[in-house]
């Protein structure tokens, strides 16, 4: 690959410092400047040896960096995103892709009209372990998705809501900030969700946001699936602690989290153990199991790597606006779902008619 000019980093928080990382440990890539107003990511950006900018406006103006990651909280996607893309700097933008579906409707208009780059960092569609599941999936080892079951148990600590957007309305909260990746998943493996049922909870918490949510979910091919999350449940069900990802800051217990079952087989993730029928289905036999082969790497480092082509070469992102909207748009549903107690439609027009006439605040859900 031939070398990148430069990346900045945007937001220098949590996931900001992984992008930093990465980025130092891939030769191809340069980290051009960190960009946070805060003491702590001005120390960093000294330890790194690269300049610490205030905002993005001193960003524009420096012509120190050909592209940006965002990794700001969610609900300043949309200005900082939109800004860079109005001056034709590439973005990968981390996920959810907007707090709210009406800032990620008016954030894919921007894209469609600058046609600069966005990818959205939806990062584990990058992860060998989910490459492989995904081509089981689509060559048939398990049949027709009849039901899957989802677990997140994330026990944060106290100090994590320190940082005031995890805890508010409409900003933070698990749904926004973790089920988004589980429902990224399961509408890459399984096609579009037709409608959802939810309950959520502020119990454990007693903040503004839910800490704990039950969904269940109607795929358009006829499975059914459960998704069950909390910020405040201690267990290591949960991606995040079983994958292996971010083995700096997370540990990687040798459980399951994801388990899809078939008409033809299951298969649970993040260990890729996939159970067959040796003949025609019979709950009486012996199911045999095997390994689905995966192949290697890391996927934030495939996940810049993959931004470095969209840079360099232009083409389509892995996990674009649109899909990422997508996504925000069954979040969208569950909310209303876990207001209201009803079953809720997803409703996936805006984002076509988005596409089709550019003006996005034809169809706004809230
Ligand atoms: N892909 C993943 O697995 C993953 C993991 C964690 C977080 N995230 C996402 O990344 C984003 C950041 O999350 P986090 O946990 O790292 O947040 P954080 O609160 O730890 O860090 C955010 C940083 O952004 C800075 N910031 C805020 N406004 C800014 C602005 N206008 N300009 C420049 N810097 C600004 C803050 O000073 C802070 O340092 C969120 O959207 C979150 O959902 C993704």
């Amino acid at each position: 690959m031939s070398h990148v000019a430069g990346i900045a980093v945007v937001g220098a928080g949590v996931i900001g410092r992984t992008h930093v990382d990465t980025l130092m440990r891939m030769p191809s890539l340069r980290l051009a400047a960190i960009v946070d107003p805060t003491p702590e990511a001005h120390a960093l950006a000294q330890t790194r040896g690269v300049p610490a900018l205030p905002d993005v406006e001193a960003l524009a103006g420096s012509g120190l960096a050909q592209a940006a990651i965002v990794a700001t909280p969610n609900e300043t996607h949309l200005p900082i995103a939109a800004f860079l893309l109005e001056r034709g700097l590439p973005v990968l933008l981390e996920k959810p892709v907007a707090e709210s579906l009406s800032s990620a409707l008016q954030l894919a208009d921007v894209a469609r009209r600058t046609g600069v780059p966005l990818l959205i960092g939806h990062h584990r569609r990058h992860n060998p372990i989910i490459r492989a599941a995904h081509r089981a999936i689509r060559d048939g080892a398990i049949g027709d998705l009849v039901m899957a079951t989802v677990t997140s148990s994330l026990a944060k600590p106290d100090s994590y809501f320190a940082a005031a957007w995890r805890r508010t309305a409409g900003a933070g909260g698990p749904l926004l900030i973790n089920l988004v990746h589980e429902i990224d998943l399961l509408r890459h493996f399984f096609g579009e969700i037709l409608s959802v049922q939810a309950t959520t909870s502020h119990a454990h918490r007693g903040f503004e946001v839910e800490d704990t949510a039950a969904v269940c979910a109607t795929f358009a091919g006829g499975g059914l699936a459960t998704l069950c999350i909390s910020d405040a449940a201690v267990g290591p069900w949960a991606w995040d602690l079983s994958a292996g990802e971010n083995l700096g800051r997370f540990p990687a217990h040798p459980v399951s989290a994801h388990l899809y079952a078939g008409s033809r087989g299951g298969l649970s993730l993040p260990d890729l153990t996939l159970w067959s029928s040796p003949g025609l289905p019979d709950w009486t036999v012996e199911l045999v199991s095997d390994r689905v082969p995966m192949g290697k790497g890391d996927p934030y480092e495939r996940q810049l790597a993959h931004f470095a082509e969209l840079i360099r070469d232009g083409g389509t992102p892995l996990v674009d606006v649109r899909d990422a909207t997508a996504n925000l748009i069954v979040l969208d549903a569950i909310g209303r779902a876990a207001r209201t107690g009803a079953r809720v439609d997803v409703d996936l027009s805006p984002l076509h008619e988005a596409t089709a006439t550019g003006r996005s605040e034809a169809r706004m859900h809230e």
